[in-house]
Parts: structure tokens; C-alpha cells; sequence
């Protein structure tokens, strides 16, 4: 063991309790009652209340004699005001405890509830590192895409509308009290969803292990990660209903989850974060069309640990090899387009880069980045 050796630095690794297989989802009411709650907030989406996985989360709570009082107005990138008025919803309906359903939206305006609630302060002023000085109340979150693991992390993300820039809330106050991750609700996934939320998790767990502030117990779940989207986010894809597909690409998001939410992430992140807070674009999308390109970057930075990537992929070890890799991956799944195509612009990419620097993912990246960098590799990815 050499006196450098990561296994001699102190480390510290936060996840939530956490129940994972198919009908996780029914032991919600119980959860809530085991709490302490008299009166529940559920946040969700429209679409998740469509697709009639809200009326039995009511039924059981229901059979527990709990109130429950409904939030859905949560757009895709939750916004700050949906989350202050939440807050206000929350509050005035005298709730106790949150219980989350859906994908990464209402999971993050959920958690950007509770701590509003309870610290009495706007969730702007939450912005950064250990920056919430009282915990939420308790929260309960049933995810429905296999990818965005807000379930299980310590980020929450959130848009400022005034600024048009995502802000990243990280602190063991938002870690769920409680996560049900329950593959059979992903069933309900579109194939375009499942895919980029699908390469989501797979740059969860690359971010996670090549970030500078990786460990041995990260490294364990980031590559386990890696090779469970490579071997069945396609199958998950063509077969819609394939429980196991379904089951093994939840388990690879929690394992990549688990992963980042002690590693931290990388120049993907915060530059998806940029896009998403200045063109509203959806998160999965943009780090799919972003992941190759940042990989070619950072490879020369980490090639031992970007080769033990491809390897998982059952890819050559070298740098050409992975990237081509990716680019198939995400080609397959039917993420086809470019950043030019969804809407980015040439002219805007100097403001993309310029808030993309600042965001706090940025810091665990492998390779240090200049604002030139990031420009490049928007402009190579255009
Ligand atoms: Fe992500």
C-alpha cells in the first residue's frame, strides 16, 4: 500500500434506506405512517398521474387513515417558483411529510420543498455545498425513470428563471429519508425516455468514476453501473415490458446514483446544467449528446480509469475504441440528433460555457477546463 493509496483517505459515503423491487412502491403509505405523518404532500407531474400510478399511492394511504394533498404543477426542469409555491401549498395545507413520485423533476422540487418549508428561505439561497442549515421534513420518493437517481442522492437541481441557469443544491438534507425503487413503474417509460434517461445513469456512473473525488466504494458502483446500461438499456428499449431489462436498469441507476452522489460529477453535467437552464432542454438529452465528446476531452487526463470503462463496455481499452463506443450506444437507443438540432446555437455557445464553468460540477471533473474548452467541445458536439 503506497502512502497516496485512496484507501488511506478518510471517505465518506451518504445513501438513504432504500427498498428496491417490483411493488417497493406499496410500502409508501406505510413508511409514512412509521414517520409520525397525519397529512402528506405528494409532488408528481400530470404525466405520472396519466399513466394511474398516483390513484393507488392514494388508495393505500387512504387505508391508513392519512390526508394527502396533491402538487403536480412541476414542469421537466423544475423551476424556482414552482418550487416556492409548493412550499406555500405545503405550509398552508399544515403537511408533514412529502412523498415524491415520478422522475427527476418532481423528485428535486420535492426536495427543494421540504427545505424551503422548513428553513422559512428562498431555494435560490440554497445554492452550493452544505448551504441548508435545517433538515426537510420527511421525505419519500418513488422513482418512475430508471436514470435521474434523485432518489438516492444529495443533489437537487433547480432553474432559476431569472438567471436561466440551473442551480445545484448538494447536502445531506436533501438525501430521501426513504427511497421505494420499484422497476415496474418504469414500464411506463416511452422508448425515447427510457434511452435518455437510460444514458443518464451511464454518465452518472462514468462522471462518477473518472471524478477526482472517486473511492473505492464509488468505483464499485460506477463500473457495475457501466456494464448493466451496456447490457440491457437496449433490451430495456425494444422490449418495453421486459421486468428484468426494467429491473436491471433500475438497478444500474441506483448503483450509478449511489455512485455520484459521493463522487460527484464531471464537465458533462455542468455543461448539460448549462443547456438545460438556458434553453429549457431536457437533461438526459443533453448529456447523451454531450458524453462522447467530453470523454475524448478528459480521456488523455485518466486513460487507466477511461480504458477500465471501456473494458466494462466490452470495448477495446483506448481512447478511440470507448468513444466510438458511446457515440454507438446513444445512436442505438435512438438519440440521434445533435445539440445543433435541439435547438443550441453557435452564438450562444460562449454564454453556454461561461455558466458551464461555474457550475459546481465542474470541480470534480478529471481535466481541468478553460472557458476555451468548453466552447470546443459545445462546438464539436453542435
Ligand atoms: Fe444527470
Amino acid at each position: 500500500m503506497t502512502p497516496n493509496s485512496p484507501v488511506l483517505e478518510l471517505r465518506k459515503f451518504v445513501s438513504p434506506e432504500f427498498i428496491f423491487g417490483c411493488g417497493a412502491r406499496n410500502q409508501a403509505a406505510r413508511y409514512a405512517k412509521n414517520f409520525g405523518a397525519h397529512r402528506v404532500l405528494i409532488v408528481t407531474d400530470p404525466g405520472i398521474i396519466q399513466a394511474g400510478w398516483v390513484d393507488p399511492l392514494i388508495e393505500n394511504l387512504k387505508i391508513v387513515a392519512l390526508d394527502h394533498f396533491i402538487f403536480a404543477n412541476v414542469s421537466p426542469n423544475p423551476h424556482d417558483e414552482e418550487v416556492m409555491s409548493g412550499a406555500d401549498f405545503y405550509l398552508k395545507n399544515n403537511c408533514d411529510l412529502i412523498i415524491a413520485i415520478g422522475g427527476g423533476s418532481p423528485m428535486d422540487c420535492a426536495k427543494g420543498i421540504g427545505i424551503v418549508s422548513s428553513n422559512n428561505h428562498h431555494i435560490l439561497t440554497f445554492e452550493g455545498v452544505d448551504e441548508v442549515p435545517i433538515p426537510a421534513p420527511p421525505l419519500i420518493c418513488i422513482p418512475s425513470t430508471a436514470g435521474t437517481s434523485a432518489d438516492v442522492s444529495q443533489f437537487a437541481i433547480i432553474n432559476d428563471s431569472l438567471r436561466k441557469v440551473k442551480i445545484a443544491i448538494i447536502s445531506k438534507t436533501v438525501v430521501p429519508d426513504a427511497a421505494l425503487i420499484d422497476p415496474e413503474i418504469t414500464c411506463t417509460m416511452d422508448a425515447y425516455l427510457t434511452a435518455c434517461t437510460g444514458m443518464d445513469a451511464l454518465t452518472h456512473a462514468i462522471e462518477a468514476y473518472a471524478s477526482n473525488a472517486h473511492s473505492p466504494i464509488t468505483d464499485l458502483h460506477a463500473l457495475q453501473a457501466v456494464r448493466l446500461v451496456n447490457d440491457y438499456l437496449l433490451l430495456a428499449i425494444q422490449n418495453p415490458d421486459d421486468i428484468e431489462a426494467r429491473s436491471q436498469m433500475m438497478l444500474a441507476s441506483l448503483h450509478a446514483g449511489l455512485a455520484f452522489s459521493n463522487a460527484s460529477l464531471g464537465a458533462v453535467h455542468a455543461m448539460a446544467h448549462s443547456l438545460g437552464g438556458l434553453l429549457d432542454l431536457p437533461h438526459g438529452e443533453c448529456n447523451s449528446l454531450l458524453l462522447e465528446y467530453v470523454v475524448n476531452f478528459n480521456f488523455s487526463a485518466e486513460p487507466e480509469r477511461y480504458n477500465e470503462i471501456a473494458a466494462a463496455m466490452n470495448l477495446e481499452p483506448n481512447q478511440n475504441s470507448l468513444v466510438e463506443g458511446l457515440a454507438d450506444l446513444r445512436k442505438q437507443a435512438g438519440i440521434i440528433k445533435t445539440l445543433g438540432q435541439i435547438g443550441v446555437q453557435r452564438k450562444t455557445i460562449s454564454e453556454l460555457a461561461s455558466k458551464a464553468i461555474k457550475d459546481p460540477c465542474m470541480a470534480t471533473n478529471p481535466r481541468s477546463v478553460t472557458q476555451k474548452d468548453i466552447e470546443g467541445i459545445y462546438a464539436a458536439a453542435l
